[in-house]
């Protein structure tokens, strides 16, 4: 018998570093997914064929995690394959953690909900990168558009329509245990000024739940706009970045800013529908690519 899961990739719609040290943010899962597919074989070690997933690790520790849980010791063959690259930064390492989980509970018959599936794979990303809030988890395991607080203290599902968002792709691969570091550092030597900074982050995450739950885009532009300012202060935007966000609100979007760690993948701007084709063109114009996504995507799901 052979296995198809697919979890979605996501993206940070606002409250990035923030929700590393206890406050929430929004995250949205994105159209883009991931596929796993799992077969029991017969004899041997396990087999992994991973090429989307820049560590097979993810895998190979679902696998051990899985196994251990409900006393597996048959082998398994698992192939991944995707609809985005793990290049830009929609989460392909939480979305191939997730599906896995979901592929091997479907494989050996074992009932493992949602919120089992989140709170395994937070331990297996955990495991491997030593930190992370797991909201990318929330959102391959999830889906929709989710507020999320560090951890998984709250995952609460937002019950609105896709946002109408413009993707750009700064064209560098960003590092985000190397940003989750340096924000951590400067934590440690400036504290006061860093907490601050968080504190308005998180008044800004919380209006923006409000505007997105009543529908107000042009509030929740300037809120994600002035999300942008308080990253770039907190030492994590690049020029790059910062020219496609401005040229994005030069071009009337209601706002921009940039989306997950910083240093490099995906800036994001709300656009009104008369304004999309004017904002694309603009990040385009400073070295951006358009990256075609719909959010509000749904969760870890069974294919076959
Ligand atoms: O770079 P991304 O898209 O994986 O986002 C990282 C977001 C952080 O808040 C910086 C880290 C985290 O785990 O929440």
């Amino acid at each position: 018998m052979k296995v198809v899961a697919s979890a979605p990739g996501k993206l940070m719609f606002m409250g990035e570093h923030a929700v590393v040290y206890g406050y929430p943010c929004i995250v949205t899962a994105v159209d883009k997914r991931l596929y796993v597919k799992a077969e029991i074989i017969d004899q041997g070690e396990d087999q992994i064929h991973t090429p989307q997933v820049k560590e097979s690790r993810f895998v190979l520790e679902t696998i051990a995690f899985f196994k251990k849980k409900f006393n597996i010791n048959k082998s398994v063959r698992i192939m991944t394959q995707g609809d985005f690259s793990q290049n830009v930064g929609l989460g392909s390492s939480s979305a191939v953690t997730v599906a896995t989980f979901k592929a091997l509970s479907e494989l050996f018959h074992k009932r493992f909900n949602n919120a089992e599936i989140f709170r395994l794979s937070h331990k297996v990303n955990l495991k491997i990168q030593g930190i992370g809030s797991g909201f990318d988890i929330a959102a391959a395991t999830y889906g929709g558009i989710t507020f999320f607080v560090t951890g998984g203290k709250t995952i609460q599902p937002l019950e609105i329509n896709p946002l109408p968002l413009v993707v750009g792709y700064s064209g560098i691969k960003a590092d985000t245990p190397f940003f989750v570091r340096k924000v951590a550092e400067n934590f440690r030597n400036k504290k006061k000024e860093m907490k601050m900074i968080f504190k308005q982050i998180n008044k800004l995450v919380l209006g923006a739940k409000k505007s997105l739950l009543q529908n107000n885009h042009q509030l929740l532009g300037e809120l994600m706009t002035d999300n942008h300012r308080l990253l770039q202060k907190l030492g994590v935007s690049i020029p790059r970045l910062d020219r496609m966000v401005d040229s994005a609100v030069k071009a009337e979007a209601f706002g921009a800013k940039l989306s997950g760690a910083g240093g490099g993948d995906c800036m994001i701007a709300l656009v009104s529908k008369e304004k999309r084709q004017a904002v694309e063109k603009a990040i385009e114009k400073v070295g951006g690519e358009i990256i075609n996504v719909n959010n509000n995507a749904e969760g870890v799901r069974i294919e076959n």
